[in-house]
């Protein structure tokens, strides 16, 4: 092997920090609501073109792109041992509605820049390098949270409800909208978007923290477990004026009395850890002169702790079934969309993260996730590890998210003598 010999690590890693932040803003104009928000859902208008701009880049950067029947895009740079199995990092570039222009960003912009740190150094990878963008990490349009890592790991459930059942709050289905943004062209089934375990080494992300602790680095040691679920009541509905009090039965109230239960059940847990929100509570006919004839929540509730988080779910379950009893009401559905459970990082790859921010100077610290990520599914069928950046107040998933230049363009650094140790390994 005439490489073989040649092969060492990187010894000056120059991020270009400019280009950098220059392509995370040009990359926040792909929005469907006027900045600083930025709100880009899968398969839209928007997300087509930041897809062709993030393909553009992976190939600027001589990467070979590739993509799944999903949307998936990979950008490979062969190592000089193709055949061993590649190193890959990523993330997402859907953004909920009315949200920030960092989430995932980084971790997609950052690992094409941590490609081409490596290059600028001379670096050559022994096994291939990848970089991936995931699709719709944000459940915002189907209800499927880490849609794209999901379906790599190899979820079957999903693959037959992408193709039979998904449909969004317009009635689209996954496949059409798929196809309209050029995918899913022709598949039979989505099998062939799977990944082997084994496929990978190591898959690294890095993202911005999205909480409040961090001043430098920080490295992920796991990612709490989120659950998800969604309920109806529905009740007679009728005059808001005529119909006397006692006749009543009001989904409305039924779901506020509900969203109130979930509250409790949280702060029940005793854990700081535990947490539960309705950030989706919605009324029909939505008209101020008529009860409420069905209302329909979503519940996320996540822990560290799967099975406080999963007992926290069965109380939100029997509130559900009491609250409908009470107020004459039928609880027409109570489904859980997805329980997932924690991932771990994988110790050598903390390790090598963590001996790496000690060589280039940067102070860290191990932390878990309590945001989900596509790591969390990455890690079932690969070695996985996170990176954090700091963000300023912690603020996510709102439009005032903010990460300095100097702590992304530190993450990046990080990142790309990580990947080249992994590379080698
Ligand atoms: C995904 O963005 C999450 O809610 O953690
Ligand atoms: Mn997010
Ligand atoms: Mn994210
Ligand atoms: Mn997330």
């Amino acid at each position: 092997d005439p490489f073989c010999g040649s092969s060492s690590l990187p010894t000056s890693l120059s991020v270009d920090g400019d280009s950098l932040q220059r392509q995370i803003n040009e990359l926040s104009t792909f929005s469907d609501t006027p900045a600083p928000s930025v709100t880009r859902i899968l398969f839209s208008d928007k997300d087509v073109l930041a897809r062709r701009y993030i393909k553009n880049l992976m190939g600027l950067s001589g990467l070979s792109v590739r993509e799944d029947a999903v949307g998936n895009i990979f950008g490979r740079w062969d190592g000089y041992k193709p055949g061993l199995p590649a190193v890959a990092t990523g993330s997402h570039i859907d953004a909920i509605p009315y949200s920030g222009k960092y989430d995932g960003v980084v971790g997609v912009l950052g690992a094409i820049e941590a490609l081409n740190v490596l290059k600028r150094s001379g670096f050559r990878p022994k096994r291939s390098l990848e970089v991936i963008l995931f699709t719709s990490e944000e459940p915002t349009r189907f209800g499927i949270s880490c849609l794209g890592s999901r379906l790599l790991a190899g979820s079957k459930v999903l693959a037959e409800a992408l193709k039979k059942t998904t449909v969004d709050g317009q009635n689209i289905s996954f496949v059409d909208a798929a196809r309209y943004a050029g995918y899913m062209k022709g598949e039979d089934d989505l099998s062939n978007v799977f990944l082997n375990s084994g496929n990978y080494s190591a898959f690294l992300e890095l993202h911005i923290e999205q909480g409040p602790i961090l001043e430098a680095e920080g490295i992920v040691t796991a990612i709490a477990a989120p659950a998800s679920i969604k309920v109806d009541f529905e009740g007679n509905g009728g005059h808001a004026g005529a119909a006397l009090m006692p006749n009543r039965n009001d989904a409305g109230l039924a779901a506020a009395e509900l969203a109130l239960a979930v509250e409790k059940h949280v702060l029940d847990s005793g854990s700081i850890d535990t947490v539960g929100t309705v950030g989706i509570l919605e009324l029909h006919p939505g008209a101020i002169n008529s009860i409420p004839s069905k209302s329909h929540l979503e519940i996320d509730t996540r822990d560290i702790d799967e099975k406080r988080r999963n007992e926290v779910i069965e109380k939100i379950h029997q509130s559900a079934v009491a609250i409908a009893k009470k107020r004459s009401v039928s609880l027409t559905e109570f489904r859980i969309v997805n329980q997932d459970p924690p991932a771990i990082s994988d110790k050598s790859i903390v390790k090598a993260m963590e001996d790496t921010s000690k060589e280039l100077n940067l102070p860290h610290k191990l932390m878990i996730s309590r945001a989900y990520h596509d790591s969390l599914f990455m890690a079932r069928i690969s070695p996985m590890g996170m990176l954090f950046i700091p963000c300023f107040k912690g603020y996510s998933h709102k439009p005032e998210e903010y990460a300095a230049s100097q702590d992304i363009a530190n993450g990046v650094k990080v990142l790309a003598l990580t990947l080249a140790k992994l590379s080698l390994d």
